[in-house]
């Protein structure tokens, strides 16, 4: 059979790209050689690595993120009925972890800055079902997490940290990952680093560790016996061929990083002196290691036209995020509709992610800002 790479419509300069080198492809070939293809050496240096770079006792290798943030929930013992405060501003899979268990996501509006959730609003979303915070660095930058941190002691809340989109990044010089009970990546080709699919739950807590271990693989017991299940369990492991690219990945972030900074440097550069569009920044304190390049663009754009505007001059962009309380199933599920969160609505309505990705040259760059400047004067810039 012959498998042909799918090459995207019209668009010349990819959304993001997987950075893959030689290394990558020896480590991946020693694993094919090898007969360990699961639960093998390297699904281990993994995760002594993520744990090294994130100072945490213990992290846990998954299949994919919202794998991750599933076991972080059930491990939890949150169940049917608790509530978990969240934010309505990220990805799906973020609250989508918490109906999995049948207990109920609680938005909470977001704070413009960080777009994280805003940690003014938590106590009146408050209830006595309340059992944990789930807030999200949105793409890569740290939420108010020393703050959210802080009411999840003060009210005995667990705190699950999505930190999906934020590997590298730091705040107060305490890397992002290292704050919750479980903190959370993942490893998707967009992604910082790369599995291919993939995610880490990292947590300094003994017990937790163990669960975690357990209900990644089938419930068995921390011995990992072959047919004995202590409870009920998943089969959320990663394989051996994804731990080898994600070692290989993790030996190269410094270099990848360097790549992804050099393009935020080109896309700042070239987006000055504009005043309908904001390039992302950094709040002081903040390190990151951005996995998107987002822009904010004035709210008299329109923003979705510009979208299908850039795509006819090769450009592919997308809204970032699309507010989760607005997707059909959770609008028909909870009742919620335009208004419920206006922050996150407004916001939402204005971002946009550009290409991005640490192969990306100046040559691309430029010639993005020409498309997005010549689509925004085809609306009669505002
Ligand atoms: C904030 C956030 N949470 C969770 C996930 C889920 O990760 P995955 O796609 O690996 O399941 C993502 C992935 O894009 C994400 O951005």
């Amino acid at each position: 059979m012959t498998v042909s790479p799918r090459v995207s419509g019209a668009s010349r300069i990819p959304l993001a790209q997987p950075n893959i080198g030689p290394r990558e492809i020896e480590l991946v070939t020693k694993v094919l050689s090898s007969d360990v293809l699961a639960m093998g050496p390297y699904t281990e240096a993994f995760e002594e690595a993520l744990a090294e770079l994130s100072g945490r006792r213990h992290a846990i290798a998954c299949s994919s993120g919202t794998a991750g943030l599933h076991l972080a929930i059930r491990a939890l013992g949150i169940g049917a009925g608790d509530e978990v405060i969240t934010t309505p501003f990220s990805f799906v899979a973020s609250s989508n972890c918490v109906l999995f268990e049948r207990a109920i996501p609680v938005f909470v509006d977001i704070e413009e800055e960080s777009l994280g959730l805003d940690p003014e609003l938590v106590e009146q979303a408050a209830t006595e079902r309340t059992r944990a915070l789930l807030p999200v660095h949105v793409y890569g930058n740290p939420c108010r997490i020393e703050e959210l941190e802080s009411l999840a002691r003060t009210h005995s809340w667990a705190l699950i940290e999505d930190s999906c989109e934020a590997l590298g990044g730091s705040l107060n010089a305490r890397m992002l990952g290292s704050f919750g009970d479980a903190s959370v990546f993942a490893f998707y080709p967009n992604k910082q680093i790369t599995t291919g699919e993939g995610g880490m739950v990292l947590t300094d807590d003994d017990a937790l560790a163990e669960r975690l271990r357990s209900l990644r693989n089938q419930g068995r017991d921390a011995d990992g016996t072959w047919m004995h299940h202590i409870q009920l369990g998943f089969n959320y492991r990663i394989d051996e061929m994804s731990a080898a690219l994600g070692v290989a990945q993790l030996e190269r972030l410094a270099e990848l990083r360097a790549g992804r900074n050099a393009v935020i440097g080109y896309y700042a550069e070239a987006l000055s002196g504009r005043d309908w569009v904001r390039p992302p920044r950094l709040a002081p304190g903040t390190e990151v290691d951005w996995f998107v390049y987002v822009v904010r663009l004035d709210p008299a754009i329109d923003r979705d036209g510009l979208v299908g505007q850039l795509m006819d001059r090769g450009v592919p962009s997308r809204p970032y995020f699309s507010p989760i309380h607005l997707q059909p199933f959770y609008a028909e599920q909870f009742g919620y509709g335009p208004g419920s969160f206006p922050i996150t609505e407004r916001i939402a309505r204005s971002t946009l992610a550009l290409p991005f990705s640490s192969r990306m040259e100046e040559g691309a760059v430029a010639e993005v800002v020409a498309a997005l400047d010549d689509a925004v004067a085809e609306q009669g810039r505002p």
